[in-house]
This record gives C-alpha cells, structure tokens and sequence, in this order.
C-alpha cells in the first residue's frame, strides 16, 4: 500500500458509521426484512450479525494477522466491511459479478478493501494458494450450475490448511418453497441438493439452492474437511471448512456417494419437485399471457371506438366548415342586395332634390 493510501485507510478504519450503498445495491445482496427500521441500519446490522457469526465460527486459533481473506460474491460489501477493521494486519480483497458493487467498493471502501469484478465461470486471476480464508455469504446459495467449478477453484486458491467459510440454505431458510402449496416441507433424508426457482432473475432474488448436511459431507467434505456445520445461524445455515490436500475436478465433487440411498431419494424429490415447479410456472405464464391478451382486445375495442369517434368528430367539423362557408355566402349575397336596393332609393331621392346625409346617418339635409 502507498503511503496516501494507507492514510486514507487508516482515516476510514476509524471513521463510522461507514458510507453506506445506494439502496440498489443493498437490495442486489438481498430484500430486506420488512420493518419500520431505518434500511441503512438494517443492512449494517445484519452486515455485522452474518460477519460476528462466520468469524466465531472460525477454529479458535485463528487469527487475522498477516492473513489474506478473499469474500468471493462480497456484493456492495455488507460483510466485508465489518472487517475493514482488521485491515491494520490483514490483506482484505472483494470481488463480485456485479460490476455496480464493485464500482461502489472501488469509490468507497478501497482502500483498504482490495476489490474486482470476476467472470461468472472461474477462474480468479490470482496464482494458487493466495488466501488464507474464503468468505462466501449467501453466493453457493445461489450457483446452481456452478457450484463445484467454483469450490475447486476456491480449493485452489487457498494456501495450505486454508479455511473456507461460508453460509448454506437448510430448514432455518425454507420459506419459499414453504409457502408455495404444491412444495413438500423439508425432510432431510429425502432432500440432498435441492434447487427452488431454477432460472429466477437476481431481481427476483435469483435461484434458491438447498443442502442438506449429509450432502454437503459427502460432496463437499471430499475437498474439505468439515470444521464447523451449523444449520441454522443467520437466516442461513454456516459452514467452515479447511482444504484437503490433493487437486480436484468439479466432477470428482458432483459424483454420487457411493453406497448412499438419500442420493436416490435426494434425485427423486428434486424431479418430483421440478416437474411441478415447472407445471405452476406454466401455469403461471399462461395466466399472464391470457390476462395479456385480454387486455390487448380492450386495448383494441378501445382503439376502435376512438376511431370511431375520431371520424364523427371529423364529419362534424367538415359540415360545420360547410354550413359556415354556405351562411357565408348568404350572407354576402344578401348585404350585395340589401346595398343595392339603398343605393337606388338613394339616387331616386337625389333625383327628387334630396340627398342622405353620407356623415349623420338617419338625417336629411
Ligand atoms: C445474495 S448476494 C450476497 C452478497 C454478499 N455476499 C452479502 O452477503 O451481502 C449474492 C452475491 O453473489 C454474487 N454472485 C453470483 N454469482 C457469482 C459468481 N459466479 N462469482 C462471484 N459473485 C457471484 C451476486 O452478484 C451477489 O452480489
């Protein structure tokens, strides 16, 4: 770090309260609970709640000096930034997808945070063994598809014994699916990776993915050892884990556990659930696409019948304009007559020695 930079790093260690993210950028980390509290509040306490927990979930010895920690997916920083204060002993680095997060990270917080925007599909640009801890709050939660390319990359990136923690969805966030009628509720010998919402946009929260604990053991557990698995803690559930030695391919993670029947059943409750995920979701579309339509025939009634009285209107007016032109006409003719008939008498009176006064109308001179 440059000698300014480390100026404004310390000035921003101790400044608090923390410049705050737009509230775009608070909601892409996810909707906050409806409340009547101040939503900056909010975003900083529940920051500083996920933060207090992943961190007294770390092995006992451990300790943030001279490390280098990593929040892959950190967002606008909701947690990271209540680490800001280690960031005397501690390299401290961020990066996200979302490039308006970083962009706010970058302007804001950096230094001392170290932040950058990844690609959705690994790898990190950083050589192998580069931290020494790994947060990931509410990111494996969502990856869907990429979940093991991710955790053999984030393997890779850490040093020896390195720790990786991070927050998983079990029973404690099961609400979606919960109150959606036509979901079971949450058995967890009959569910092993579980996703609800598949293909959801981030601003519909995006993609719900569940584990249960005997699934994140046999998976997961095959690059990592399970320190800490604590399924419900901050809404979700954490997990701190230290790499195992060896290299790993995403397909050595995604391969079933031999010998594991919750893995059929795990499977069988997953189609179950994804065919009649996808037949609501029709529904729903059709539904939609149906209220569409009969709102395009309204639309399409009410076009015509302004039509309608667009054309009388312009009959109206063209018969008015006629009616005008034909008073008019009248009009000239008749004053052409009625002058006429004036100037006559006029002369016969001139002829009789009588003249009407041109200046005092009515008046005979
Ligand atoms: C629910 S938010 C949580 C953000 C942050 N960790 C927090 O707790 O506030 C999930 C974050 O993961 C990010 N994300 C999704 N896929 C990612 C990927 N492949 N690599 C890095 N970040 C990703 C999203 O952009 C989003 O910021």
């Amino acid at each position: 770090m440059e000698a300014h930079e480390e100026e404004t790093a310390t000035a921003l260690t101790s400044r608090r309260p923390l410049p705050a993210p737009p509230v775009e950028l608070r909601e892409h980390a996810g909707r906050m609970p409806d409340s009547r509290d101040d939503p900056e509040e909010t975003y900083e306490r529940l920051g500083k709640v996920i933060c207090d927990h992943l961190v007294a979930a770390l092995p006992e010895t451990w300790s943030f000096e001279g490390k280098r920690v990593l929040d892959f997916g950190c967002g606008a920083g909701r947690v990271l930034r209540h680490l800001i204060p280690e960031s005397g002993r501690a390299e401290l680095s961020g990066c996200d997808i979302h490039r308006p997060s970083i962009e706010w990270l970058e302007q804001n917080l950096s230094p001392p945070l170290n932040v950058f925007v990844n690609g959705e599909h690994p790898p990190l640009p950083h050589p192998s063994g580069t931290f020494d801890l790994i947060l990931a709050t509410s990111v494996f939660t969502h990856l869907v598809e990429t979940w093991s390319a991710w955790l053999v990359e984030l393997h890779r990136l850490l040093g020896e014994e390195g720790l990786l923690a991070l927050t998983f969805k079990n029973r404690g966030s099961f609400e979606g699916p919960a109150r959606a009628a036509w979901h079971e509720d949450w058995d967890e010998d009959q569910i092993g990776m579980h996703v609800y919402g598949a293909g959801l946009g981030w601003d519909k929260g995006g993609p719900a993915v569940y584990q249960s604990q005997w699934w994140l053991r046999a998976h997961w557990g095959r690059a990592f050892e399970f320190l800490h698995l604590e399924p419900e803690s901050v809404g979700q559930g954490i997990a701190v884990m230290r790499k195992r030695p060896g290299h790993f391919e995403p397909e050595d993670l995604e391969a079933l556990e031999p010998g594991e029947p919750r893995e059929i059943a795990g499977l069988r409750y997953s189609l179950r659930h994804a065919r009649r995920e996808s037949a609501f979701r029709l529904e729903q579309v059709e539904g939609a696409s149906e209220r569409l339509r009969h709102r395009n025939d309204q639309l399409a009634r009410t076009r015509a019948a302004l039509e309608r009285s667009r054309s009388e209107l312009r009959r109206e007016k063209e018969a008015r304009e006629r009616a005008e032109r034909r008073a008019r006409g009248l009009m000239a003719r008749l004053s052409g007559r009625l002058t006429r008939q004036l100037r006559a008498l006029a002369a016969r009176l001139a002829r009789c020695g009588l003249r009407i006064a041109r200046r005092r109308p009515g008046r005979l001179s």
